[in-house]
Order: C-alpha cells, then sequence, then structure tokens
C-alpha cells in the first residue's frame, strides 16, 4: 500500500491512523524540546560539554598551534582539530581564496595547490600531513598581476575561462606538469589534467593555453 504523504503534522512522516503525525513516543511540543534541552544541558555539564541549542560542543577543547610555509612565507594558525583538510586552513585561517572547494573529495581538483613542487588536493590533506619544511604554494604565490606564471599568462592569452571555478586547479595541475614535461604531446596534457573537472567545457582552450605555456618555457 502507498504511504499517504498528504497528512499534515511534521510533514515528513506518513499518516500511522494517529492524528499528529509525529513519531510514536514523541511529541513536538515546544514544552517538550525545552525539557529535552535542559536534560542534554544537565547531562552535558556533568559530563564536562557545553549544550547549545544546536547540540553539544565540547567546551576543553584545546586550540593548537599550527606552523606552515604558504607562498614564500612562514605563517601560523591556531587550529582545533589537526585533521582539518589544509583548504579549510588556507582559506578560512589565512584568506586565500584561490584554491575552490568543490566536491571536497580528491575527486575535482578544484581546490588543487602545491606542496613542495607536487600538485595535491587540499581538501583531503589533512593539516597534520603537512610539515613547516613543506613549501606550500596557492595560486597567488605561483606568480603576481605584474609577472604572472607562464601557465597563468597563457590562460589569460587563450581567454580559457568561462565560470572560472575549475581555472585554479586547471592552473596548478599544468604548472606542476610543465615543471617535469618541457615538451608534452597534447595526448599527454589531456591524460595529466584528466582528473581535473570543468563543467562549462572549456576543455579545448584549457589544453591550447598549457600548449602555449609549454612553448613559451
Ligand atoms: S574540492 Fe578538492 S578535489 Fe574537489
Ligand atoms: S570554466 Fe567553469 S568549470 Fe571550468
Amino acid at each position: 500500500m502507498q504511504p499517504d504523504w498528504s497528512r499534515r503534522g511534521t510533514g515528513l512522516t506518513p499518516s500511522s491512523g494517529r492524528n499528529d503525525g509525529d513519531i510514536p513516543g514523541h511529541t513536538n511540543s515546544s514544552e517538550h524540546l525545552a525539557e529535552r534541552l535542559e536534560e542534554a544541558h544537565h547531562e552535558a555539564s556533568r559530563s564536562g560539554l557545553l549544550a547549545t541549542s544546536f547540540g553539544i560542543l565540547r567546551g576543553n577543547a584545546v586550540a593548537q598551534s599550527k606552523s606552515l610555509n604558504v607562498n614564500g612565507r612562514p605563517v601560523e594558525i591556531l587550529i582545533d582539530d589537526p585533521e582539518m583538510p589544509l583548504l579549510y586552513a588556507l582559506r578560512d585561517h589565512l584568506g586565500i581564496h584561490g584554491p575552490r572547494f568543490g566536491c571536497g573529495l580528491g575527486q575535482c581538483g578544484a581546490c588543487t595547490v602545491h606542496v613542495d613542487g607536487n600538485a595535491v588536493r587540499s581538501c583531503s590533506t589533512p593539516l597534520s600531513a603537512v610539515s613547516v619544511d613543506q613549501k606550500i604554494v596557492t595560486l597567488e604565490g605561483l606568480g603576481t598581476p605584474e609577472r604572472p606564471h607562464p601557465v597563468q599568462k597563457a590562460f589569460i592569452e587563450e581567454q580559457a575561462v568561462q565560470c572560472g571555478y575549475c581555472i585554479n586547479g586547471m592552473i596548478m595541475e599544468a604548472a606542476a606538469f610543465l615543471a617535469t614535461h618541457k615538451n608534452p604531446t597534447e595526448a599527454e596534457i589531456k591524460d595529466a589534467l584528466a582528473n581535473n573537472l570543468c563543467r562549462c567545457g572549456t576543455h579545448v582552450r584549457i589544453v591550447r593555453a598549457v600548449q602555449r605555456a609549454a612553448k613559451a618555457a
């Protein structure tokens, strides 16, 4: 039998024959929610945690200092979790917004940065995996508006961009690739960028830009 989703109540619970649509044993009344929050608060206090209206936060988390070398500069940030992705440290703590959040799963390439010259997915690289001795370079550190990196220059000259969301990853991946491949074929360039996704379909211009950068290098 098809569930009847037309009943009101919670709006999520199909009709069960009861007249409030609530989950059995529970009620949505504000008094009951207030009671439950109060209970949670007492429980949290007993265990050294802090309850909020959104849940329970650890009140005794100790922020740690993390040193990094970003774009040629030593930086220090305070973090609660050493497993936090490098991308969050760059964007949220250091205000470096070249690396983008795309998939957050290491699958699209939008967040790519260089660590010791290698193209790395910063969304899936925990801070614990990066030491102060390693050189992190982002799109901002690759070149400057006055002296752009050859790959940045080629992307501008080829106008290899539509929305631009993927371009950080395309440039960082291509720059790392060209550093070790001086005269790549078109097939090698496509292979190197195969795991960087572009939803706008700018691939033809992107490949042309990397070929131009390779010739200029
Ligand atoms: S956001 Fe990192 S690979 Fe997609
Ligand atoms: S230019 Fe829009 S995703 Fe690549």
